[in-house]
């Protein structure tokens, strides 16, 4: 398939694997970017930027096809050291960095200058109109079904999609809720150029992931995430289990008090101990409603296979056959 998407970044399919803390390593980007998407490593999984530049390089020696890095912008209390992590992204050679959190204008003209197309992350028309503004390239449109934060404004990809292909000139991916041809073809139709999928991706066999984590994945209905931090405002959406509910039992305790003293406890360290050791119970780790659509764990290729099959089917059969009538 081609779309402004697949001709800006040199890859097969229109699909992008989004950043994600702990899940994002080499093994998980280069098996996405050899079947033919765009794989992503997560650059702050990584303790620190000597060691993302290892993982970049272990990834090239798994793929010879493009692949990029997620540099998440935190309202951390300890900053990390950007401009390092930047400068191992550059030396790096890669050529795709997507950016979340805040906006990354002040990074743009390092990226810019290295050859770097920028694809920014974010949640409503506003932020996608100041990326547009401030020089990236694309943008990846997160509707509030995704998982891990998808802002304060509550808007869902059936009204936030075309609303923003309404209002921007540079490509964008539709996020959030995505999981198969039928959501490809959907975002499609939409305005988007491609999609981009997280919780998806983590229900793999390539995922390097504890299997408990992709065995709640598959369990779980589109009824068992829940929003957290929105007191913060820093709503992420998780996947339920019992350190969610004490979380959501000090946020209803504390009320308008909440700050994030009250969580840190909670919420500081869980994604090792959840990604890693198989934890369930841990705490809060980021999950979309597209839960209750994953009901297998396949290969990266396989799935990246099957949602090319299954979009050129709906395309060419279902659409064009009630086109036809
Ligand atoms: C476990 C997990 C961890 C994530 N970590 C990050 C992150 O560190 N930085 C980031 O920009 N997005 C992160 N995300 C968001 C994804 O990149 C992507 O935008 C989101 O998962 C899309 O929604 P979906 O899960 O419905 O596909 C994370 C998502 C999940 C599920």
């Amino acid at each position: 398939m081609k779309t402004r998407i697949t001709e800006m970044l040199g890859i097969e399919h229109p699909i992008i694997q989004g950043g994600m803390h702990y899940v994002g390593f080499a093994e998980l980007a280069a098996a996405v970017s050899n079947a033919g998407g765009l794989g992503i490593i997560t650059a702050l999984t990584q303790p620190t930027p000597e060691a993302l530049a290892k993982e970049i390089a272990r990834c090239r020696d798994m793929t010879d096809k493009p692949f990029g890095v997620n540099l998440t912008f935190l309202p951390a209390f300890a900053q990390p050291p950007y401009p390092e992590y930047i400068r191992a992204i550059i030396e790096g050679g890669v050529k795709v960095v997507e950016t979340a959190g805040r906006n990354p204008e002040s990074v743009m003209p390092f990226l810019k200058a290295a050859g770097i197309k920028v694809i920014h992350k974010c949640t409503s028309v506003r932020h996608s109109l100041k990326a547009e503004a401030i020089g990236c390239d694309a943008v990846s449109v997160d509707g509030f079904e995704c998982g891990g934060h998808p802002g304060e404004d509550d808007v869902p990809n059936f009204i936030l999609l075309p609303r923003a292909a309404e209002e921007l000139k540079i490509p964008f991916v539709a996020s959030g809720g995505m999981a198969d041809g039928r959501s490809l073809v959907a975002a499609l139709a939409l305005g988007a150029e491609g999609m981009n999928m997280g919780t998806r991706f983590i229900a793999t066999k390539e995922a390097p992931v504890h299997e408990n984590v992709k065995r709640a994945i598959v369990a779980a209905s589109e009824l068992d995430t829940r929003l957290i931090m929105r007191g913060l405002r820093n709503t992420e959406r998780v996947l339920n289990n019992t350190g969610v509910e004490r979380v959501l039992r000090i946020e209803r305790e504390k009320g308008a008090a909440l700050t994030i003293a009250d969580l840190y406890g909670q919420v500081a360290g869980v994604y090792p101990k959840v990604m890693r050791d198989g934890d369930m119970e841990a705490g809060a780790w980021s999950c979309g409603m597209v839960a209750g659509l994953i009901h297998d764990v396949p290969t990266v290729k396989e799935l990246i296979d099957r949602i090319m099959r299954e979009a050129d089917d709906l395309i060419k059969q279902r659409l064009a056959g009630m086109s036809r009538a």
